[in-house]
């Protein structure tokens, strides 16, 4: 028998900015398609329209003449929010809220600022971005639940069995999980596991608990909010294929043995010596895997060769407005369904955290005013 398959499928986002996915798909024999396609093409229609006037949120705070990011790009478009500066400078709010979908807190959430002491939570910051997140109808991106950067000192000077070392990291993820279950839409829930040969970085919780500790993060993770998309997060895959092969490797066999991850993040702290060639290649590739991506902390120096003495130059902007417009493109050809979208790492020059030599690395200039390569970017989105 010869069977029709009609797919119907539509996205919205909702008041969150959270991206959901609602697939139709009707298989109906040849004998019934007569009468029932054009219900179903009426059916597809009223739901879609209904989708983009009721979900999509308005930008409160554009006119006519300015087209920023957030009303401009075909993915969520973020970046990582300083929390001093959110809190306390104006061109810097005004920024943020004009400009971008999605935040991602810098460092509020990490271990080493929510848990000072064992069994001790300081969430005033975390739930400060959470709060401004939702009155502004952004997403929030969580970063990051397991890095080897960001525990303090009690969790080094901890001294437990293999069990309590699992015991500590699941009462970890499960607490700040928990507390932000439905509100954070994603987490990076592990960060920076491989070395660029693609072995695993023998981190505190490698050594303590063995390479299970990454299938355990995810599954206490997936338990305390089932809906959260989950991200291994990780640099190289720009400048190593070997480092990119290991982490698409990896995430596969985690899968493949049954370990709920939805994503990869591809950090890209990148530079104007990197090729678009190879910029474009590392999301091509990790979107090959059929899972999520998230361009996750993007920035690209111009200083390149780290000169204490670096002068800025024209030349420098344009290539760095080049990278930002093939990377825009890039993303802006990934399906809907896997696009988690690009966030900056930092809102300007002013804020980054490439701070030991100049450098100018963002989409806004130290007065936050748009860069040329703020233009690259908004060109990238028309490849679509
Ligand atoms: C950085 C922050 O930007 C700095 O302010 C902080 O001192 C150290 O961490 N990869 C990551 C991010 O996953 O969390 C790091 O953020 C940058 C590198």
């Amino acid at each position: 028998m010869i069977f029709i398959s009609r797919g119907i499928s539509y996205f919205c986002r909702n008041a969150t900015g959270k991206l959901n996915m609602k697939i139709y798909t009707i298989t109906i024999s040849m004998k019934y398609s007569t009468f029932l396609i054009p219900i179903l093409f009426f059916v597809s229609l009223t739901i879609s329209s209904s989708c983009k006037g009721g979900d999509i949120p308005e930008n409160p705070i554009v006119t006519d003449s300015v087209k920023p990011l957030r009303d401009m790009s075909p993915f969520p478009f973020g970046a990582a929010i300083n929390i001093t500066k959110i809190k306390t400078n104006t061109a810097y709010i005004n920024t943020v809220k004009r400009e971008f979908s999605s935040i991602t807190a810098e460092n509020a959430m990490k271990m080493v600022n929510l848990s000072p002491a064992k069994d001790q939570y300081s969430w005033t910051d975390a739930d400060y971005l959470v709060n401004f997140a939702e009155e502004n109808h952004m997403r929030i991106h969580g970063h990051c639940l397991v890095w080897h950067n960001s525990h303090t000192s009690w969790v080094s000077n901890y001294s437990g069995t293999k069990e309590e070392w699992k015991t500590l990291l699941k009462n970890y993820i499960t607490t700040v999980v928990s507390r932000y279950k439905g509100r954070v839409a994603s987490w990076d829930v592990v960060n920076e596991i491989l070395l660029d040969d693609g072995t695993p970085r023998q981190t505190i919780w490698y050594n303590k608990i063995g390479w299970e500790y990454v299938a355990l993060a995810f599954q206490t993770a997936h338990e305390a909010d089932p809906n959260a998309v989950l991200f291994y997060n990780e640099y190289g895959q720009e400048y190593s294929k070997t480092k990119m092969k290991a982490i698409n490797d990896t995430v596969k066999s985690l899968i493949s043995r049954g370990v709920p991850i939805n994503g990869i993040g591809l950090q890209m702290h990148t530079n104007i010596n990197q090729s678009a060639t190879n910029m474009v290649d590392a999301i091509q590739q990790t979107a090959l895997t059929g899972l999520i991506i998230h361009v996750s902390e993007l920035d690209i120096a111009v200083n390149r060769d780290k000169n204490s003495a670096y002068v800025l130059s024209t030349a420098d902007l344009e290539t760095q407005k080049s990278r930002y417009r093939s990377i825009s493109a890039a993303m802006s050809l990934i399906p809907e369904a896997q696009n988690w979208g690009i966030t900056t790492w930092g809102v300007s020059d002013n804020d980054s955290w490439l701070t030991s030599n100049p450098d100018y690395p963002l989409l806004f200039d130290k007065n936050y005013e748009p860069k040329i390569c703020y233009d690259g970017v908004q060109e990238g989105f028309s490849v679509k």
